[in-house]
């Protein structure tokens, strides 16, 4: 779905971590105790909070916690005293947010009632609004909020699926809210212009690692980081990311279909299977381009010898696969690690693989490559004029997207 709010136009491809202003609504709801890490967290990302609670969320969550956290007076139905604060809370708005959101409450927006400050706001709203259910799974599976819900989404209201696990009134199901770090990622995703909803992509990140014997292998530093990023702002601008890890991917994949490899063989294999589906290929992943020629199914034990000789034979070169099967429309995208001739190198590697982008990464620069936070990368294609990118690895990724798309 393409949201086309008067704020979100404005805001079109600008930096995410730039300030939001975001209207929170909290209602009755054992989730409610998270919420103030969530405004921590909003707070973190340098954004505004205002606050809109249910009396009944106030016994879940201390209006004072979340007044001191956020800055501002919380709005609860007892300072509702005829200065209509919804409609000036609804047009300073970029997005509002409801979490928890209890059966209560998504009944009665789903039914354009407006009996108290938040759901008069949210009637009012003319922004993207995200709803987080939070209830027990029997109550959320219920025919009555499964057709509210429905209702809520046929209007363009953003519902965010609860998750499974162990609920607080003792059942195990569907129904937990999920974590304030993951309802940041469904924020960020609200707040960005889905130019990118309906496409397919797959990424590549992190180290590929070959192993020798159970216990060593062959790999390189590559956090996945930079792959990560790539995946994400994909996401955030509302593609379907499949994202193929490797072992060293500790970064956070709220949001992605995850599928954890190993070797260069199983990052091939998983690649393969979604050639028809992926219409953007990112291989952002450092893949070990050899592999030990014997696996030692035991441990290989160091008495009695100085040294050992390695054979290593060549591993599938993927995107080089790809390139050779890719269709009409689809895009791949390559990255090229380089110490030296780094544009060079690159371009060679863009014209021999098929690619259709290239993005050269000097690995050896300060704040550059492999495990860091940032990175300088040239983009490099066939026809289009050479951009530089430079900064935290979020960004640029959002900035290469820009150019792709
Ligand atoms: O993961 P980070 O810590 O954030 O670090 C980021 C990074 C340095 C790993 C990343 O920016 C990067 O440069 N990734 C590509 C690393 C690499 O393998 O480069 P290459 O020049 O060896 O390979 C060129 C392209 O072919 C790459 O897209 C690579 O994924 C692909 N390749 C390489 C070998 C192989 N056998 N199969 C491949 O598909």
């Amino acid at each position: 779905m393409q949201y086309h709010s008067p704020n979100q136009m404005q805001n079109q491809n600008r930096p995410l971590k730039q300030p939001h202003r975001i209207l929170l609504g909290i209602t009755g709801g054992i989730a409610a105790y998270k919420i103030p890490a969530l405004v921590r967290l909003i707070m973190k990302a340098g954004s505004e909070c205002e606050v809109i609670m249910t009396d009944s969320s106030a016994k879940f969550a201390a209006p004072m916690a979340i007044e001191t956290l956020s800055g501002r007076k919380v709005w609860t139905d007892s300072g509702f005293d005829h200065t209509i604060p919804h409609i000036r809370l609804t047009q300073w708005a970029e997005v509002i947010v409801i979490a928890p959101c209890s059966a209560n409450t998504l009944a009665k927006i789903a039914h354009g009632m407006a009996d108290n400050l938040l759901t008069s706001a949210v009637l009012a709203s003319s922004c993207p609004v995200l709803v987080f259910p939070a209830m027990n799974e029997r109550m959320y599976s219920s025919p009555a909020t499964q057709s509210n819900i429905k209702t809520l989404r046929e209007r363009g209201i953003m519902v965010i699926e609860p998750e499974s696990g162990a609920l607080a009134c003792g059942d195990d199901g569907k129904g937990r809210m999920p974590e304030p770090n993951e309802i940041m990622h469904e924020i960020f995703r609200a707040l960005c212009v889905h130019d990118m909803a309906g496409k397919n992509v797959t990424v590549t990140a992190g180290a590929t690692h070959e192993y020798l014997d159970p216990v060593r292998y062959i790999s390189n530093p590559s956090s996945g980081k930079m792959g990560v990023a790539m995946a994400r702002s994909a996401w955030y601008r509302g593609a379907n990311v499949r994202l193929i890890a490797g072992e060293s991917v500790s970064a956070d994949m709220y949001g992605f279909d995850v599928v954890r490899i190993v070797s260069a063989d199983d990052m091939l294999r998983e690649v393969m299977a979604d050639i028809e589906r992926a219409d953007y290929i990112v291989k952002a992943a450092a893949v070990g381009d050899y592999r030990a020629k014997e696996y030692h199914e035991r441990k290989i034990k160091r008495e009695g010898r100085d040294a050992i000789t390695l054979e290593l034979v060549r591993n599938p070169d993927i995107a080089a696969e790809v390139g050779k099967l890719k269709r009409e429309g689809q895009v791949l995208i390559g990255f090229a690690a380089e110490t030296d001739n780094v544009a060079g190198n690159a371009r060679e590697k863009l014209l021999r693989k098929n690619l259709d982008y290239i993005l050269a990464n000097d690995v050896t620069a300060e704040g550059s490559g492999f495990g860091v936070d940032t990175n300088t990368l040239r983009l490099i294609s066939r026809d289009k004029p050479e951009e530089i990118f430079s900064g935290l690895k979020e960004d640029i990724a959002f900035q290469v997207w820009d150019h792709v798309i």
